[in-house]
């Protein structure tokens, strides 16, 4: 069977590792163009990987009728530019980081433009619905394992973060409620079955100075009723300083799914005079490491069969409307209803 010939826009901390996975570990495609703003980056993963050809002009590989398909990797801030751009080339395949866009107009044109284009397949970097575990929860919850679901609970915590850091990054970032707590929203979503009917937040800048400056914050709760009338709620932190932290729980008639109580790096316990202690993983990548191979294999075995992503173009759009809306809730206190 011919490989999958991809075109990949973007090489930074993710676009190198999705290049990196198409190159090295999804045996049906092909790294045949890769694109990035900085030509260093170009040329290193020339140099290393060998790829068909490197450009700093993403429109060379949309334009590229030999391209099965485009991986876009760059900045949130130019996703909808160059989903469109390749739309409106022709490009027929596109796997996008998340999230979709950084505004309700921006996801609204981008779903007209890609529905207007006929595209095959659009799916959308939801990597966590690849984790074998969080699977396991969604197949045990379909099958009725725990009767019916009565609530779900997020925790998500990143380890704590340089201050300067920190403040450049949350400009362009769309802040804490925005941006970290974007796969939480497709998590629910998913795993319930459901979208949201209220959300109501709070929350604050408890941790570094300046952030509130920026109209961003450090921790936040927010609660969820679902349209099918299970109860949520999401509990989101920068400051965990023992490392990355995520939990889930779904609860329900006959039972419990619980996934991650403590961030445990592995299963060693050491053990010496100062006590016992075990490792905790550091930072998202060491904790979902597999889901970024498994998803662009998905995308890749999507092209080739003719089938249809786990995140699609749909799923993109409504995690964004729960962004605004969970937003709005946390900065005025507000229950705001998605209807
Ligand atoms: P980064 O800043 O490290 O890399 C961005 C890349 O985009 C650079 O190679 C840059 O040259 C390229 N780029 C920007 N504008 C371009 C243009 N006009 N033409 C060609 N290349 C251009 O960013 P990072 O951290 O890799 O994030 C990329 C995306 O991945 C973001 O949307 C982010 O939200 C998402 N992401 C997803 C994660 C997940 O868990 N699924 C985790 C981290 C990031």
């Amino acid at each position: 069977m011919e490989k999958v010939k991809l075109g990949i826009v973007g090489l930074g901390r993710l676009g190198r590792e999705h290049a990196a996975n198409i190159n090295y570990n999804i045996i049906n495609a092909e790294l045949a163009a890769v694109c990035s703003a900085v030509p260093e980056e170009v040329e290193s993963v020339m140099k290393e990987m060998n790829p068909g050809y490197g450009t700093t002009d993403y429109m060379e590989m949309f334009n590229d009728k030999n391209l099965d398909g485009i991986v876009i990797a760059s900045n949130s801030a130019f996703h909808c530019k160059m989903i469109c751009d390749a739309a409106n080339a022709g490009v027929k395949n596109i796997y996008c980081e998340k999230p979709l866009g950084m505004t309700l107009e921006e996801i609204d044109l981008i779903k007209e433009t890609v529905e207007k284009n006929n595209m095959n397949i659009f799916q959308i970097g939801y990597n966590r619905r690849f984790d074998q575990a969080l699977m396991s929860m969604k197949e045990k919850i379909d099958a009725g394992f725990i009767g019916k679901p009565i609530l779900i609970k997020l925790v998500n915590r990143d380890p704590e973060w340089n201050r300067e850091a920190l403040l450049k990054f949350s400009p362009t970032s769309g802040g804490l409620v925005f941006d970290m707590l974007t796969h939480d929203y497709d998590v629910a979503r998913w795993l319930i079955g459901s979208d949201a009917e209220t959300l109501y937040g709070i929350g604050g800048a408890y941790g570094y100075e300046g952030l509130a400056e920026l109209n961003d914050i450090d921790n936040c709760i927010i609660s969820i009723g679902f349209e099918n009338g299970v109860m949520g709620y999401m509990e989101t932190s920068r400051n965990a300083t023992y490392g990355y932290h995520v939990e889930y729980e779904v609860f329900g008639t006959e039972g419990s799914l619980r996934l991650g109580t403590t961030p445990n790096k592995d299963r060693v316990v050491s053990m010496n005079r100062n006590g016992v202690t075990t490792e905790c993983v550091k930072s998202f990548f060491e904790f979902w490491l597999p889901t970024f191979e498994a998803e662009l294999q998905d995308f890749v075995d999507c092209i080739q069969n003719g089938k249809q992503p786990k995140a699609g173009l749909e799923d993109a759009y409504k995690a964004v409307q729960w962004a605004f809306a969970a937003k709005e809730a946390v900065d005025k206190r507000t229950v705001v209803s998605m209807k």
